[in-house]
């Protein structure tokens, strides 16, 4: 990949990471704060073992102390209860994050409203959801937050740019319309049952894909010099070979676009280094220390 407007998201994740490891080495030695992040792994996915795995190598990798607890896939709700319960109550953690999807037998909704809202490093606490949408300091989602630093990074400031985020989900689509509009940006919020999409994404300087489709959002519905996010990682099989696909038509759209995001290596290491960043706000927060990202 030569061309000059795709965004670097591995080296822009790598560049933050390092930053918040100099962070946390701060608070160490000026504070005797150390951020600890648990995270409770409910079940046998292995999808989300590799995930969890990823999690702890990178807090550890970051100078934080790190946590996992696993529960087996026959956990009640009571025991992953008493699981966050006692993390709330625990003073050296400072972010909780409990994987998703949990089994079936477990209200995932109740759990993640059982997290003492302040440890909420997810953001997927409604409490959180509530602040973030009435402009208050909260826990911020982390995927969200990887799209915006990326944008506020590479356009400054976001004001009078017309949005449109492609997706409506809780983790994705409806925070990230919240940051956007925060930053005075006009957002549209699309979705499947969208009458015209093509026409609503034609119209945005800033396109974040969010919808789960492979290769859904096309090269021609991308107003030609527009910032294009994708949030998508879809696997998908091309000429006999397993491949990972965005949710946008990157080999047409990167024509079109100013900016662009590829998947792998776009918006997917932002999360990770986002997740580091809410453990030491969150911590920062707890303690009573300005935080200094
Ligand atoms: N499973 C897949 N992505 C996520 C995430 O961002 N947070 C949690 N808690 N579970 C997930």
């Amino acid at each position: 990949m030569t061309a000059t407007n795709i965004i670097d998201g591995k080296a822009f994740a790598e560049g933050l990471r390092k930053d918040i490891a100099g962070h946390v080495a701060r608070l160490k030695a000026e504070h005797r704060l150390v951020p600890g992040l648990s995270v409770v792994l409910v079940g046998d996915d292995p999808a989300s073992h590799v995930y969890v795995r990823n999690k702890g190598k990178a807090t550890l990798e970051a100078g934080m102390k790190s946590e996992e607890f696993r529960l087996p896939a026959s956990a009640t709700q009571a025991e992953v209860l008493a699981r966050v319960e006692a993390l709330n109550n625990d003073p050296t953690v400072h972010g909780i994050l409990v994987q998703l999807p949990l089994p079936k037998q477990v209200d995932s909704a109740a759990i993640i409203n059982a997290i003492d809202p302040d440890k909420d490093v997810d953001g997927f606490h409604v409490v959180n959801v509530g602040r973030l949408n009435t402009g208050q300091p909260s826990m911020v989602p982390c995927t969200p937050l990887g799209c915006l630093l990326m944008l506020k990074h590479h356009l400054g400031n976001l004001a009078g740019k017309r949005a449109v985020v492609v997706g409506r989900s809780n983790i994705v689509g409806k925070p990230m319309a919240a940051l956007l509009l925060g930053e005075s940006c006009t957002v549209t919020i699309a979705h499947s049952r969208t009458a015209d999409l093509p026409g609503e994404v034609r119209r945005a300087d800033i396109v974040i894909a969010a919808v789960g489709k492979a290769e859904m959002v096309r090269g021609d519905w991308i107003k030609p010099g527009a910032t294009v996010i994708d949030v998508g990682i879809n696997r998908i099989e091309r000429d006999g070979k397993a491949k990972l696909v965005g949710d946008v038509a990157f080999d047409e759209a990167v024509k079109v676009a100013g900016l662009i995001t590829p998947v792998p290596g776009g918006v997917g290491p932002m999360t990770i280094a986002c997740l580091l960043r809410n453990t030491v706000t969150a911590a920062c927060r707890i303690k009573g220390i300005p935080d200094p990202q």
